[in-house]
C-alpha cells in the first residue's frame, strides 16, 4: 500500500475512554511501522475541534473508539457526512449492534439463541425481583461490562440498587451458567474462537483490562463440532447485522445443554495489548500489523460518495 495520511480517532467520552486511548496508541504505532503518516485525534464532543483536527482531510480514518459515540453509529454518521473512508462497520450495523434490545430482536429472528430477556423499569425492579435468581442486569447500551450486575443473592441486589447509574430502562436476562467463548470475524470469515476464564466472579471491567485477571485459551478447548458451530454463529451474527471488516461476538456456552447463547456483538473490538481479536488473529496467522493493514483496505463510506 502506498503511504497514506491516516487519522486515528481515539479516546472519546464513553466509559471506555481509557481502553480506546490504549487501542489508538497501539494502532498508531502499527500504522507508522507500515509506513503511513499518523494523525492521532483525541475525540471529544467539541465538533469544531474535531473538524480542525481532520483538516486537511486525511486519506483514511481509523476508528479506534469504543462505546457510546464511537461504536454506536454517531461518529460513523459524521464520517459519512465529511466523506472520508473509515474503518470498521458503518452507521446502521454499529447502531444496531450497540443496542442490546434491537440486536437481540434480530438475532432471535435469525435463529441465533440469546439468553431469555426482558426490559423492565428501574422502579419495578425496586419493587420485586423481575425474574427468579440468578439473573443479570445490564444497561441497554454500554460496553466493557460497565453496569453489568450478576444477581445471585440479596446482597448482589442491594449492591445493584446502590450503584446503578445507567438510566430507568433496564435489560434483564437469565444468567447462563457456562463457559465464555468469543468469536473473531474478519470480513466473510470467522477466524477463531477463544475461551476466557475470569478469575473473579465474571468477566468484569477489571478482569478485561488487568493482566492476569482472566485466562485466555486459544483456540477454545471445546469439541471440534462445538467449535465449528460457534464460528458459524459468530459469522452469522456479523452478517445478519450487516457488519463490515472485523467484529467479536461474545457467547456463553452451556455445555450440559450443548448450546451457545449470544450475549452481544462488538463492532469496535479492543485493539489494546490484552485484546482478544488481535490474539485470535495472531493464532490464525495474521499479525497485528497485517490485521491493521487489512482493516485499512476495508475502509469505506457506506452512503455518501467518499471524497477520495
Ligand atoms: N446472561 C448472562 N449469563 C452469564 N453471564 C453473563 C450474562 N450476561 C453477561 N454476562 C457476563 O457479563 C459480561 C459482560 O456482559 P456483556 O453483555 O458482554 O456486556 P458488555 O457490553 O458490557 O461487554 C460477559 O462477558 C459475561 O461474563
Ligand atoms: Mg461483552
Amino acid at each position: 500500500m502506498t503511504k497514506k495520511r491516516i487519522a486515528v480517532l481515539m479516546g472519546g467520552w464513553s466509559t471506555e475512554r481509557e481502553v480506546s486511548l490504549d487501542s489508538g496508541r497501539l494502532v498508531g504505532t502499527a500504522l507508522q511501522e507500515l509506513g503511513h503518516d499518523v494523525i492521532p485525534v483525541d475525540v471529544t464532543r467539541n465538533l469544531n475541534q474535531l473538524m480542525i483536527d481532520l483538516t486537511p482531510k486525511p486519506d483514511i480514518i481509523f476508528n479506534a473508539l469504543h462505546g457510546v459515540g464511537g461504536e454506536d453509529g454517531a461518529i460513523q454518521g459524521l464520517l459519512e457526512i465529511i466523506g472520508v473512508p473509515y474503518t470498521h462497520s458503518g452507521v446502521d450495523a454499529s447502531a444496531i449492534a450497540m443496542n442490546k434490545v434491537l440486536s437481540r430482536k434480530i438475532f432471535e429472528r435469525e435463529g441465533i439463541a440469546v439468553p431469555p430477556w426482558k426490559i423492565v423499569m428501574k422502579k419495578d425492579i425496586d419493587a420485586a425481583h423481575p425474574m427468579p435468581l440468578p439473573y443479570v442486569i445490564k444497561p441497554l447500551n454500554e460496553g466493557s461490562s460497565r453496569g453489568v450486575f450478576i444477581i445471585k443473592s440479596e446482597e448482589d441486589f442491594k449492591r445493584f440498587q446502590k450503584e446503578w447509574a445507567f438510566g430507568e430502562k433496564i435489560l434483564i436476562e437469565k444468567f447462563i451458567a457456562g463457559r465464555e467463548i468469543q468469536v473473531g470475524v474478519m470480513g466473510d470469515k470467522a477466524i477463531g474462537a477463544i475461551e476466557i476464564r475470569p478469575r473473579e466472579e465474571f468477566y468484569d471491567y477489571t478482569a478485561k483490562y488487568t493482566p492476569g485477571r482472566a485466562e485466555h485459551f486459544m483456540p477454545a478447548p471445546i469439541s471440534t463440532e462445538a467449535y465449528e458451530h460457534v464460528l458459524n454463529l459468530g459469522l452469522k451474527a456479523h452478517t445478519v447485522l450487516g457488519c463490515r471488516s472485523v467484529s467479536r461476538s461474545d457467547f456463553m456456552y452451556d455445555e450440559a445443554e450443548d448450546k451457545f447463547y449470544l450475549l452481544e456483538i462488538n463492532t469496535q473490538p479492543g485493539m489494546s495489548p490484552l485484546s482478544l481479536l488481535p490474539e485470535i488473529a495472531a493464532h490464525s496467522g495474521v499479525s497485528f500489523n497485517q490485521l491493521i493493514s487489512w482493516m485499512l483496505d476495508q475502509a469505506k463510506c457506506d452512503y455518501a460518495p467518499c471524497a477520495h
